[in-house]
């Protein structure tokens, strides 16, 4: 794995952005599976921004999410897709047929997981995977206990997960003080398995805020444990982790990412 310690959120979206630039530029139509959350949003604002400048084109760039909630409402503007479209895609101009997220409302969910997979097949596998991590070491949502070898399914949310995101539904000004979750908090989702993550040709994950700290670290210096989903990435041989330096806190090894980084060591460009 390739660790890089930005100094800041802002810094990790400019490092993030660039990655994704560089890619787009070489291959226009390249696929992104893209995260949600907190986390990737000043990456896609950056985005957004470059392609509203001309500095980059996502005309012909194809989008998966990772995950949607079940049940939602195809109009709730907390949809995964909806989420991605407002914040990415549609001002970053990519045309809505170009963006895939599974059906929040599946007549048959496992079917609906089936396809979804073939979905990302036929567009000949994603190039680039924008990953978050959860606090709990989860991955898209595949939660402590999933399979290292799972595939894109119908899943329960952990209370804690359940918590993290109760701020989306009942926002707060403070992401570290959770509210407790009411029944609005979706329970169910349909999520890219980590079988199906590690099929990606390059990921890069991010993380900002003290509060992924003690994830961070074990997801790259802990055993592969599916406790730590993410941990599971150390099987992957194109992994990027960009995390600011709060994020970073608690990597034993920070010293030596930071002589790598700054000496261009092991890989002169880490996301070509
Ligand atoms: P966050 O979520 O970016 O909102 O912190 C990350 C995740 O749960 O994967």
């Amino acid at each position: 794995m390739e660790v890089i310690i930005a100094e800041d959120r802002d810094a990790v979206a400019q490092l993030v952005a660039d990655a994704v630039c560089s890619l787009v530029d070489r291959r226009p139509a390249a696929v992104l599976g893209l995260a949600t959350g907190s986390t990737p949003r000043p990456t896609y604002a950056e985005l957004a921004d470059r392609a509203r400048l001309g500095l980059v084109s996502f005309e012909r760039t194809r989008v998966f999410t990772l995950d949607e909630y079940l049940g939602l409402a195809p109009d709730d503007e907390h949809l995964y897709l909806n989420e991605i479209r407002a914040r990415f895609t549609d001002p970053a101009g990519i045309p809505v047929e170009r963006v895939h997220a599974p059906d929040s409302r599946p007549d048959d969910p496992d079917a609906e997981c089936r396809a979804y997979e073939q979905q990302i097949r036929d567009a000949g596998g994603i190039d680039l995977q924008l990953l978050g991590i959860g606090r709990n070491g989860h991955v898209a949502y595949n939660e402590p206990t999933s399979s290292l070898a799972s595939r894109t399914r119908v899943t329960t949310l952990t209370e804690s997960s359940r918590r993290d995101i109760a701020g989306h539904f009942t926002p707060t000004p403070d992401h570290d003080s959770p509210v407790e979750p009411d029944a609005n908090v979706p329970r169910d989702v349909i999520t890219q398995g980590l079988g199906t993550i590690l099929e990606a040709r390059h990921v890069i994950l991010m993380a900002t805020g003290p509060h992924k700290a003690d994830a961070v670290a074990a997801m790259v210096e802990g055993p592969v444990s599916a406790m730590i989903p993410a941990s599971v990435l150390q099987f992957h041989p194109q992994t990027t982790v960009v995390v600011d330096e709060a994020a970073g806190a608690a990597l034993q090894l920070a010293d030596h990412y930071r002589y790598v980084q700054q000496h261009d060591v092991e890989q002169p460009d880490p996301f070509t």
